[in-house]
C-alpha cells in the first residue's frame, strides 16, 4: 500500500511539470520496491522519461556496482529498466579519490543544472525529493551527534563516519538544498521505525526533525510505523514542519 501510494505520488508530481523534471532519490530498503513499481505499468509507458533528471540525496562512498550503492540500487530497480537518457542520471561520483572531491564535483553538477550558484526560494531545484528515516533519527546521510551540517553554505558534504550500517563514508546533500523542492516526501515503513517516528514527529532533536522545505512536506507512513492508530494501510501526514535551523 505504501508502495502504491508512493509510486502514484511521485508519478503525479512528475506529470505536473511541462518542462524538465528533477527527482532526488534516496537509498535504503524502503524506496526500492517503489522504484521497482515505477518501472512497471502504468508508469513505464506513461511517464516522460526523457524529461526526468535523476539525482541522489546521499550515497555511500562505494563503487556503483557494490550492493551498498544507492545509485546502483536505483539503476537496478528503475533506471536501467526504463528509457532514461544516460545524461539525465546524475549519480554522486564515487570513483574519485576523496570524499572532498566527490562532494565538490557533485555540488558543481547541481549548481550547473540549477543554472545559479545561490538557491532562490522562488525557484526550486527539485520537483520532488525522497527521504528516508533511520532508526537513529538520521535522514539522507545526516546522522545524529554532529551538527556540522547545520549552518553550512555547502550544498554537498562528505561524511567520514556513518552512524548506522553500512559503516562506509557517505556523501550527502545538505538541508537547504533538499529543501529546494516542490515536494519533500518521506517514506517510512515497518514497526522498527515506530518509536523514532513518534519522537521525530514530537519535535525531539534529530536530524530528520530538522528537514524542511519551501514546498510540501509529506510523510507517507504505513500502519506498522505509525505512532498513532489509523484504520487504513497508509497515512499521509502533512502538517509537521519545523522551522529551518540556521
Ligand atoms: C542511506 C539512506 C538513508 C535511508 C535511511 C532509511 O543511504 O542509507 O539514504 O538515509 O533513507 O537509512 O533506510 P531504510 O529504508 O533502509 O530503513
Amino acid at each position: 500500500m505504501l508502495i502504491e501510494k508512493a509510486a502514484a505520488r511521485i508519478a503525479a508530481r512528475i506529470s505536473q511539470s511541462d518542462t524538465t523534471v528533477a527527482v532526488c532519490l534516496t537509498g535504503g530498503s524502503t524506496p526500492k520496491p517503489v522504484y521497482e513499481r515505477l518501472a512497471k505499468e502504468p508508469y513505464s509507458s506513461s511517464l516522460p522519461w526523457d524529461k526526468i533528471h535523476w539525482f541522489w540525496g546521499d550515497d555511500r562512498f562505494v563503487p556503483i556496482e557494490d550492493d551498498r550503492s544507492n545509485a546502483g540500487m536505483a539503476i537496478k530497480a528503475l533506471l536501467g529498466k526504463i528509457p532514461a537518457p544516460p545524461g539525465n542520471i546524475h549519480t554522486i561520483p564515487t570513483d574519485v579519490s576523496t570524499l572532498e572531491d566527490a562532494s565538490r564535483i557533485y555540488q558543481e553538477e547541481l549548481k550547473s543544472f540549477y543554472g545559479k550558484t545561490q538557491l532562490d526560494p522562488k525557484v526550486p531545484l527539485f520537483d520532488i525529493v525522497l527521504m528516508g528515516l533511520g532508526i537513529d533519527g538520521h535522514t539522507a546521510s545526516l546522522f545524529p551527534g554532529t551538527s556540522t551540517f547545520l549552518g553550512t553554505d555547502r550544498w554537498v558534504l562528505g561524511v567520514q563516519e556513518a552512524g548506522l550500517e553500512p559503516f562506509v563514508p557517505r556523501i550527502t546533500l545538505t538541508f537547504p538544498v533538499m529543501a529546494s523542492t516542490q515536494e519533500m516526501l518521506f517514506l517510512v515503513s515497518g514497526q522498527s521505525k515506530r518509536e523514532i517516528l513518534g519522537r521525530v514527529l514530537a519535535g525531539e532533536n534529530f536530524p530528520a526533525t530538522s528537514a524542511y522545505t519551501e514546498g510540501n512536506l509529506i510523510w507517507l507512513v504505513d500502519r506498522n510505523a505509525s505512532p498513532q492508530e489509523f484504520s487504513e494501510g497508509v497515512t499521509t501526514l502533512q502538517k509537521f514542519q519545523t522551522e529551518p535551523k540556521e
